[in-house]
């Protein structure tokens, strides 16, 4: 297997897919779960914490059935999640296919996944050997630039994909950029913000509508334009409205609160 560690685009879309829950199957989509889900940044995730699966915050059992029953090994046995900035027990050499043996039967094997195309397991792997401790702290809050820096590298990603001609791979990247919008979606909660709301759902349906319709070289130009109208269009709008988000921490808090109160 050949890549290019400075090969920008495969980063990218390795970053995107690794945000991308409909690369997983079974329960683990469904739940919304993605790589990143638990390693946060491609780092650890101190706050990860699934009923059934973890014994403690931050461990995960990923030979559980909740995640697939081809291979559950029927105990329960959570184990920390590694940082994935740091070497682990499994090679991060580039030349060594390890890497993507090991990323192939997480997804395949662990999380019922589709079999993954060779690019899509190739810019994972490229993804997480790029994995460095600068990359983000885990614990930080998230911001709105965060879902934007992932719409970005999964538009880039698919670019990448499509040109190489893999369909699959391309679909799958699609997906990860609405999953992010949907994201955005989620803190827009507030009822003044119905508007911003419509046109995240609306940016969604267009991207989804080309990826069912077109191909070729349209394909591509409409997803540039897509970009580009997104980013001098509702990126803006929605920076400006942030504050109103539950990207503001304050109002995160609110919101917690009221949840918790009405749990009970
Ligand atoms: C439910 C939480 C969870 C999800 C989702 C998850 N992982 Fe992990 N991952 C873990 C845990 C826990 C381990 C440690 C397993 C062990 O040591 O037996 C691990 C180990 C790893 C390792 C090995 C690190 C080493 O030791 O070298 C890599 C690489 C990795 N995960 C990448 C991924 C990728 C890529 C995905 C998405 C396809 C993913 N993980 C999804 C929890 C998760």
């Amino acid at each position: 297997m050949s890549f290019d560690p400075r090969d920008a685009a495969t980063v990218s879309a390795g970053l995107a897919i690794f945000n991308t829950p409909s690369l997983l199957g079974g329960q683990a989509a469904k739940a919304g779960l993605s790589c990143n889900s638990c390693h946060d940044n491609g780092r650890n995730n101190a706050q990860f914490r699934v009923e059934g699966l973890s014994s403690a915050s931050g461990t995960a059992d990923v030979t559980s059935s909740f995640f697939s029953i081809l291979r559950s090994n029927k105990t329960y046995d959570p184990v920390e999640i590694p940082d994935l900035a740091h070497p682990g027990k499994v090679s991060r050499a580039p030349e060594d296919p390890a890497l993507e043996r090991l990323i192939r039967t997480l997804i395949v094997e662990e999380f019922a996944g589709k079999e993954p195309s060779a690019a899509t397991l190739e810019a994972l792997a490229t993804y997480v050997r790029a994995i460095r401790e600068c990359d983000g702290n885990p614990s930080q809050e998230r911001r709105l630039k965060d879902q934007l820096h992932l719409i970005d590298a999964a538009i880039d990603g698919a670019l990448a994909m499509h040109q190489k001609g893999d369909e699959e791979a391309t679909k799958l990247l699609v997906r990860g950029a609405r999953h992010q919008l949907g994201l955005i979606d989620e803190r827009f909660s507030a009822s003044r913000l119905v508007n911003e709301r419509q046109l995240l759902l609306d940016a969604s349906r267009r991207l989804q509508d080309m990826a069912n319709t077109e191909t070729g070289e349209v394909f591509s130009a409409s997803l540039i334009s897509w970009r580009a109208d997104f980013k001098s269009g509702l990126a803006l709008r929605l920076a400006t409205k942030e504050h109103l988000s539950l990207y503001n921490p304050k109002k995160l808090e609110t919101a917690f609160k009221r949840n918790a109160r009405s749990a009970f």
